[in-house]
C-alpha cells in the first residue's frame, strides 16, 4: 500500500466517530428531500433544500439532532404518500390531516416509533389494514373523515398504547371488533358517522375503565346499553344519540362521578331514567 493510501485510511479510522451525528442528520435531510421530490417539489415545501438542516424547516420537529416530527397539516398534498418517510428512523408524529391525499392506507409499518398518526380529512379510500397491529407505539391515530370502507379489523385491538382512537365519519360498511375492549389505555373513541351494519355494543367496551370520551352517534347500533357501561368509572363525556338503541339505561351509568355530558336522544330506550344520586353534592 502506498504512503498516501495509508494516511488515507487513518485519517478515514480518526474521523468516523466524529462525523457519525452530522452523516446521520444528512441522511435525513436525503430522506426529506427525496420525499420532496416525491410528492412532486411542492411550492409549499420551498424551504426544504440542500444547503439547511431539517430540524431548521417550519414542518420539522427533530430531538438530539434527529428528525422526530413531520406536520404537513393542511398542505394541498394531493399525491399518495411514499412509505420511504419511513427511513426516518426517530420518527414519532406524523400529521397529514386536512390535504386530498387519494389511495390506500399508507403503508408505514417501517415507522416503528411512530406515536401519533393523523390521516384525517383526505381522500383515503379501501379498508384499514389487518396490518395496522405492526405500528405498535401508536398512542393516537386519527383516519377520520376520509372515505375508508369495509370492517374496522379485530387487529386494531393490539395496539396496547394507544390512548386516542378517531374513525368518525369515513365510510365503514361492515363492523367494528369488540376487541376494541382490549385497548386497555384508550381515552377516547370516536366512531361517530358511520353505516356500520346493525350491531349491538360489545360488552367488552366496559373493560375500558380509563375511557372519558366515547361518541358513536349515528352508527347503527342496535341492542341494549351494557350493564358492563356502570364499569366506565372515567367516562365524561357520553354519545349515543341516532341509533336504535333499546330497554334500560344501566341502573348505575348516572352514578359515575365525571360523567357530565350524555346524549341519549333518537333512540328507542324504554324504562326509568335512573336517579342521579346527590346530584348537589357531585
Ligand atoms: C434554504 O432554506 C433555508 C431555510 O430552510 C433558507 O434560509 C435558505 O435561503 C435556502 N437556501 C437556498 C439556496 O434556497
Ligand atoms: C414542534 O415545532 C413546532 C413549530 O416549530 C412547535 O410549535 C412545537 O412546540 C414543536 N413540538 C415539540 C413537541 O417540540
Ligand atoms: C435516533 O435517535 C437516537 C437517540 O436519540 C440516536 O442515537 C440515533 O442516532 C438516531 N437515529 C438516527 C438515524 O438519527
Ligand atoms: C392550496 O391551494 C389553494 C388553491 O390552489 C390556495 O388558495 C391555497 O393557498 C393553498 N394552500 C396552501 C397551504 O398552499
Ligand atoms: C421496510 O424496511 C425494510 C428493511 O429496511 C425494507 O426492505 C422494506 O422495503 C421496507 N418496507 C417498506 C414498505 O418501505
Ligand atoms: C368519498 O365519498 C363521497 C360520498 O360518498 C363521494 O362523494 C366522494 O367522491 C368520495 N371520494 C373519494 C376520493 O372516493
Ligand atoms: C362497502 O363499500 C365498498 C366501497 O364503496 C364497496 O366496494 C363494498 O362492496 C361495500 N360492502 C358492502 C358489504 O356493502
Ligand atoms: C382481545 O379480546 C378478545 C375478545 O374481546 C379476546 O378473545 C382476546 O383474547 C383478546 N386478546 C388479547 C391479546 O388480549
Ligand atoms: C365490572 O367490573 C367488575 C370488577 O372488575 C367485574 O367483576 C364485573 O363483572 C364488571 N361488570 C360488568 C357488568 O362487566
Ligand atoms: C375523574 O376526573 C378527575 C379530574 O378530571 C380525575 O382526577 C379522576 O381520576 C377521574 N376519575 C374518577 C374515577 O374519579
Amino acid at each position: 500500500m502506498s504512503e498516501l493510501s495509508l494516511s488515507f485510511l487513518f485519517l478515514l479510522f480518526i474521523s468516523t466517530p466524529f462525523k457519525v451525528i452530522s452523516q446521520d442528520i444528512n441522511a435525513e435531510r436525503d430522506v426529506l428531500l427525496n420525499f420532496k421530490q416525491q410528492l412532486g417539489n411542492p411550492p409549499f415545501l420551498q424551504s426544504w433544500n440542500s444547503s439547511s438542516s431539517p430540524c431548521d424547516w417550519p414542518e420539522i420537529n427533530c430531538t438530539a439532532n434527529s428528525v422526530t416530527e413531520v406536520h404537513l397539516h393542511d398542505k394541498n398534498i394531493t399525491t399518495p404518500i411514499p412509505s420511504t418517510i419511513c427511513d426516518l428512523k426517530n420518527l414519532t408524529l406524523l400529521d397529514l390531516a386536512f390535504n386530498y391525499i387519494p389511495g390506500e392506507f399508507p403503508a408505514l409499518y417501517n415507522c416503528s416509533k411512530l406515536q401519533t398518526l393523523d390521516l384525517s380529512q383526505n381522500y383515503f379510500v379501501g379498508p384499514i389494514p389487518d396490518e395496522i397491529d405492526r405500528l405498535s407505539a401508536l398512542v393516537y391515530l386519527d383516519v377520520g373523515a376520509n372515505n375508508f370502507s369495509g370492517n374496522i379489523p379485530a387487529s386494531i385491538g393490539r395496539l396496547p398504547e394507544l390512548q386516542t382512537l378517531y374513525m368518525y365519519q369515513t365510510q365503514f360498511n361492515g363492523t367494528f371488533p369488540k376487541e376494541i375492549g382490549n385497548l386497555s389505555n384508550l381515552e377516547v373513541l370516536g366512531l361517530a358517522y358511520n353505516d356500520f351494519i346493525p350491531m349491538k355494543i360489545p360488552q367488552e367496551f366496559g373493560q375500558l375503565t380509563k375511557l372519558s370520551f366515547l361518541w358513536m352517534t349515528f352508527t347503527n347500533l342496535i341492542g341494549e346499553i351494557p350493564k358492563s357501561f356502570n364499569n366506565l368509572t372515567n367516562l365524561q363525556h357520553l354519545d349515543l344519540a341516532r341509533n336504535n338503541l333499546e330497554g334500560p339505561i344501566p341502573s348505575r351509568l348516572f352514578s359515575l362521578k365525571n360523567l357530565t355530558h350524555v346524549y341519549l336522544f333518537k333512540n328507542k330506550l324504554s324504562g326509568e331514567i335512573p336517579k342521579v344520586p346527590n346530584p348537589l353534592k357531585r
